[in-house]
């Protein structure tokens, strides 16, 4: 691996994948982020990189949709490996308006195996980012395995589920090697304000209301951010082809626990809201999302046997460091809110 595309690299969990392998990792090639910047993308989050790397950080602005645009990068780069995360990546938006999601989702997934089946000499891996999702919804016991039966229960859901079986397709008609891995919901730094964590840091943090979907007893596996880019690099130089692996942090949590853990930390952090005994009153039950997913759980056992990987953090380190990150970061969260980095996006990239 001398030439990782990236894609997606300007969301959360890229932003955080590239910072990791270009300032932790023993990877010592080029990286290439392309990436179309949505909403969710920022490319803020990685503003220093080109400075502080400039031989081996590379960004390029271009949508997976866009076949030729593509395959114009992958050639002028010499990629050799594929790493995809970019993704239309938030559930509640893919219920009220899914067209993105299949655009995105199935068919630039589709596109970036066309365009490495196409250079296949030189292509040494493809690794696809995917999600517990895509095994829909557990009762009050079990783990999800690498074996689960695909069950996908929202457009979002069915959308990777899609991508994930093209993967599994080329891999086994084509030969493509590739690696495929499948997580719980992360949290950590760089995340936008939109899913769970970062919301209520947010919301608590100035006093708003909590909105806790239905009676709040969903059940979410979290895992820190890091620890999902550890074992994604773990897959992705020792992983067997053609291979799929889950990874999960082993930390169960319903919601409401997971609010009332940002209240109290909040509280301690930042001190208590003048006029409220504790931020846990902020909380107030909303419509539930439609087809909400009861449990998500994750059996990680054949990454931790096969390539020893094992998360970093328990849910009590990371939520504290996470916190602790938005309290620090108040410029990139000013940004993403007031869409002042739509603009700073058009300045720089048209
Ligand atoms: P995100 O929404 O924060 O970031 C997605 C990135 O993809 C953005 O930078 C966006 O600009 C880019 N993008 C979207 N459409 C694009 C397109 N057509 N062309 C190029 N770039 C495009 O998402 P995330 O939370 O960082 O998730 C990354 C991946 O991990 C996704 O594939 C998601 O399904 C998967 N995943 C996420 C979680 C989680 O908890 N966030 C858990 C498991 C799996
Ligand atoms: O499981 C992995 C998935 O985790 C990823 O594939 C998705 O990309 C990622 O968005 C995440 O999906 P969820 O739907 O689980 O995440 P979200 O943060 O949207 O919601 C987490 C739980 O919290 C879920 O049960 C819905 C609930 N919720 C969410 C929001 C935004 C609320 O109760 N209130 C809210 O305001």
């Amino acid at each position: 691996m001398q030439a990782i595309l990236v894609t997606g690299g300007c969301g959360f969990i890229g932003a955080n994948f590239i910072r990791f392998l270009l300032e932790e990792s023993d990877f010592t090639g080029r990286i290439v982020n392309l990436d179309k910047l949505t909403y969710a993308g920022n490319p803020l989050s990685l503003q220093d990189l080109a400075a502080r790397f400039p031989q081996r950080y590379t960004f390029v602005k271009e949508d997976i949709c866009n076949r030729e645009g593509v395959a114009r990068v992958m050639d002028a780069h010499h990629v050799d490996t594929i790493c995809h995360f970019a993704a239309e990546s938030h559930v509640d938006r893919s219920i009220v308006r899914p067209d993105d999601f299949i655009q995105t989702n199935i068919i630039g997934t589709y596109n970036l195996l066309q365009l490495a089946r196409e250079r296949q000499e030189r292509i040494t891996l493809f690794h696809h980012v995917s999600t517990d999702e895509v095994f829909g919804s557990l009762g009050d016991t079990g783990f999800f395995t690498e074996n689960t039966p695909y069950q996908p229960n929202s457009p979002y859901s069915a959308s990777k589920a899609s991508s994930d079986h093209l993967v599994r397709a080329y891999h086994h008609t084509y030969g493509l090697p590739t690696t495929l891995s499948n997580c719980s919901n992360n949290y950590g730094p760089y995340q936008f304000p939109e899913k769970l964590i970062p919301l209520m840091i947010l919301n608590a943090l100035e006093g708003k209301p909590l909105p806790v979907y239905g009676d709040g007893r969903n059940v979410r596996d979290w895992l820190y951010v890091r620890d999902h880019n550890t074992a994604v690099w773990a897959i992705m130089q020792r992983g067997r082809r053609g291979e799929t692996y889950n990874i999960g942090g082993r930390n169960e949590m319903q919601n409401l626990v997971v609010v009332h853990t940002i209240c109290d930390l909040l509280d301690e952090i930042a001190g208590r809201l003048p006029g409220h005994q504790s931020r846990r009153e902020l909380i107030t039950y909303v419509k539930d999302r439609p087809g909400h997913d009861r449990r998500y759980a994750i059996d990680c056992t054949k990454v931790e046997r096969e390539l020893g990987w094992k998360p970093a953090e328990s849910f009590e380190t990371g939520i504290r460091k996470t916190i602790q990150w938005y309290l620090d970061h108040k410029d990139w969260i000013t940004s993403v809110r007031s869409g002042d980095y739509q603009q700073w996006i058009k300045q720089h990239y048209g």
